[in-house]
């Protein structure tokens, strides 16, 4: 992964999530710059909103890209109601620490904290002007959803089920399906 060009990066996914997670989630977001809280946030952030979002928020795992020990980069993962079993993602890379993969493999390491709960379609969401994140979002396998009016981008990426998952794991080396039922 494009992340090894930082020596020092660790993923770190801790659970279960601790509570001191929260003040390390919003002393990240304050170093954002207006640009990066726009879009992470996709509206204007004010430090008292991050603050409310960091108190908030209830996400199923975090991962935090720390370089040299100090949080530069977060994800969320937040597991979704629904239907299907799905997941958001929301990201988040501090200005000073873009364009080094931080980004690209908090994304990959928040796909697999999802899918290993379960989860089978992740969304994220962001602005159509976020270069980065669409570079990173297509290349993950995510395509662009319909969504409102095109002032914000859905993407979704769909995984293999569990079951599918399973049965392609036991499916024995060299069967041949058609001279098995015969
Ligand atoms: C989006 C974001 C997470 C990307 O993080 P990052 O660490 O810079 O991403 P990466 O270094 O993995 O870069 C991925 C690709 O995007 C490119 N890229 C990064 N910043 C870019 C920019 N501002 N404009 C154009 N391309 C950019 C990188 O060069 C790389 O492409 P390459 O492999 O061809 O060189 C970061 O910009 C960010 O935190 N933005 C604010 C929050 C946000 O937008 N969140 C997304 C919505 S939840």
């Amino acid at each position: 992964m494009r992340a090894s060009r930082h020596e020092g990066l660790e993923l770190k996914v801790p659970q279960p999530v601790p509570e001191d997670w929260r003040n390390r989630l919003l002393a990240h977001l304050m170093r954002l710059s207006p640009e990066s809280r726009r879009n992470r946030f996709f509206v204007w952030m004010s430090d008292e909103a991050l603050a409310r979002h960091a108190a908030r928020t209830d996400p199923a795992a975090v991962v935090e890209a720390r370089v040299d020990g100090m949080t530069r980069g977060m994800a969320e993962v937040h597991l979704l109601h629904g239907p299907r079993a799905a997941a958001e993602i929301s990201v988040s890379v501090e200005d000073g620490w873009q364009r080094r993969g931080i980004g690209a493999a908090l994304v990959h390491r928040a796909i697999r904290e999802a899918r290993r709960r379960g989860a089978e379609e992740i969304t994220l969401f962001l602005l159509p002007g976020n270069a980065a994140m669409r570079k990173i979002a297509f290349r993950a396998g995510f395509v662009r959803a319909p969504y409102g009016d095109g002032t914000l981008f859905e993407a979704r990426l769909l995984l293999p089920s569990v079951a599918v998952r399973r049965a392609r794991f036991h499916w024995p080396a060299g069967l041949d399906l058609g001279r098995a039922r015969a």
